[in-house]
């Protein structure tokens, strides 16, 4: 069966640009391949340096992947810093990484670029993610666009170690998610964490809807017959409504009498709707927090059994006496 993983990094908590751009296809993923998914909090130590706030990013965005519907009896679910063997194949990986390969990776570059001091571990970040895919013989890693770079280093280390030691790791492919519908944040840029732009999933109410009413649209006035396609709302309605739903709002649109405030509203009980059974589980799974900790307990078992698999492959490989389990 097709080895799926994918990794997300709980450096704040989800938005729908997360959603829709990813966790929604991850979660498809599951039914029909052996997926493998984590928590990447070692690359998050990069940028969240309170140990409490990384503590609770990492254990809500596991409350959060298994409320929308992340399956632990399909998909395994762990933590990356609870498989400790990744950081051991990651220095192995190191001994074989050009430096002018990480020099060309854009996140240490875009910071570099900026001016700002970038530690070793931003540097290495792509290797630690080629450990993270190689460790289990992953076959299909699914990623955004932005991600597609680390995948061709990661095929990039595993050819050279494969040539130097012999077979020793699968080659992965990317399977580049659908962002062609990037989502918009309030301010109709792509909805990101960096902008301040974004509005979470399990947002309470009253502030789902103070976000919504405040997405920014043009001045025209509620007479004026506007295009559906050219407003931020409407864009976002989409991911929620029905084809009947859309025709019906881009209709009022057109027809002109409608105000900006009236699409805010249609979005606003869309959104809520869409969410509700997500939110009620989340609720369910925040109160009994033992049952997640198993889970990622369980999770981190059968990752590391995996893990060790190949990372006595890859250590016999080098010449390392042979570890007894
Ligand atoms: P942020 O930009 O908020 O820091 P991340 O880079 O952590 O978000 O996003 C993780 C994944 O979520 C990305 O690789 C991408 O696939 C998806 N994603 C994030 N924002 C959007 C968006 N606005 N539209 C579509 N997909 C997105
Ligand atoms: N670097 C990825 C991101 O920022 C997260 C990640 C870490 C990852 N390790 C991975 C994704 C391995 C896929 C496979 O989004």
């Amino acid at each position: 069966m097709t080895k799926v993983l994918s990794g997300i990094q709980p450096t704040g908590r989800f938005h729908w640009g997360n959603y829709f751009g990813a966790i929604r296809q991850y979660i498809a993923l599951q039914q029909n391949e052996q997926a493998y998914y984590f928590i990447a909090d070692l690359h998050a130590l990069t940028t969240v340096r309170d140990p409490q706030l990384l503590q609770q990013l990492s254990l809500e965005a596991a409350l959060d992947l298994l409320a929308l519907g992340l399956d632990p009896s399909h998909a395994t679910l762990f933590l990356q810093s609870d498989v400790p063997e990744v950081t051991e194949l990651t220095w192995m990986l190191m001994t074989v990484t050009p430096m002018g390969l990480l020099e060309k990776c854009h996140a240490y570059k875009d910071k570099i670029a900026k001016g700002l001091p970038a530690d070793a571990g931003l540097f290495t970040y792509p290797v630690l993610m080629a450990a993270d895919i190689l460790l289990y013989d992953s076959d299909v890693v699914p990623v955004g666009l932005d991600q597609v770079q680390h995948l061709e280093v990661t095929r990039d280390l595993a050819l050279k170690f494969n040539h130097q030691y012999g077979e020793v790791f699968v080659l992965p492919n990317a399977r580049v998610l659908d962002e062609t519908a990037k989502v918009p944040g309030t301010d109709g840029e792509k909805m990101s964490k960096s902008y301040g732009n974004t509005i979470e999933l399990f947002e309470a109410e009253k502030p789902l809807r103070k976000k919504i009413m405040s997405i920014k649209t043009d001045s025209q006035p509620v007479e004026a017959a506007k295009d559906p396609d050219a407003c931020h709302i409407f864009t976002l309605y989409k991911l929620f409504a029905s084809p009947e739903q859309q025709s019906a709002l881009a209709e009022r649109y057109r027809a002109g009498g409608m105000g900006y405030g009236e699409a805010k509203q249609a979005l606003f009980e869309q959104a809520r709707d869409h969410f509700a059974a997500a939110r009620e589980r989340r609720e369910k799974l925040a109160a009994d927090p033992a049952t997640v900790k198993d889970i990622l307990r369980e999770g981190a078992r059968r990752a590391r059994e995996k893990g060790q698999e190949v990372l006595d492959r890859a250590r016999q490989a080098v010449g390392f006496v042979p570890r007894k389990r």
